[in-house]
């Protein structure tokens, strides 16, 4: 039940380093699992002997936040988006054909699952692959993206520039008119409520 706990229920000795410790309690965990690459049952002892908390105090940051795992990570970690606008254009059916891949591979340590949001809705379909953030993917260019973290390779890095043309999801495409008469509206609202 311990690990359960969230930090709305930690005790006040979670508390002590400060006005609120489970901010410090995660930098604590966050450093260890960047050097490790995740959480061991000794390594939660560095962070509650250094904070002068309990150990199950620590253990309940660290099992209530999905972020920190508390297992050694498999060697390609790959998160599949399943929200609606990755569900749309076939996240389902690109999970399920690379898994299909990862098998007929042989790839051994290779986890593909699903995953929530990414932040890349304008280039949904995307997943995560490790520490890799990939959009607009197909289920040929995930295998390529798969094959390449197996075999060690560097992916590519996030998308930074932003999209050209229309969105998809823009209510007022092909209606270009409409949108500038709502944005005229809004300045109109915006000057009588300052009148
Ligand atoms: S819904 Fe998939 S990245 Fe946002």
């Amino acid at each position: 039940m311990t690990g359960l706990r969230g930090p709305a229920q930690l005790g006040s000795a979670a508390r002590s380093p400060g006005a609120d410790g489970v901010p410090i309690i995660i930098d604590e965990l966050r450093a260890v699992q960047s050097e490790q690459g995740y959480l061991p049952a000794d390594a939660l002892r560095m962070p509650a002997d250094r904070l002068q908390i309990p150990l199950y105090h620590v253990q309940g940051v660290a099992s209530f936040f999905p972020h920190f795992r508390l297992a050694p990570p498999p060697a390609v970690d790959g998160g599949v988006c399943a929200d609606m606008t990755c569900h749309l254009p076939g996240a389902a059916a690109l999970r399920s054909a690379v898994e299909t891949h990862v098998n007929a591979a042989g790839h051994a340590g290779v986890v593909v699952r699903a995953a929530s949001c990414l932040g890349q809705c304008d280039r949904a379909p995307a997943a995560a692959m490790n520490e890799a953030i990939l959009g607009r993917l197909t289920s040929q260019s995930l295998a390529a993206h798969i094959d390449t973290a197996v075999a060690g390779g560097r992916l590519p890095g996030p998308e930074l520039s932003p999209r050209r043309g229309p969105l998809l999801l823009d209510p007022y495409d092909g209606d270009r008119g409409r949108s500038q008469r709502r944005r005229t509206a809004t300045a109109g609202l915006a000057a009588l409520e300052l009148s």
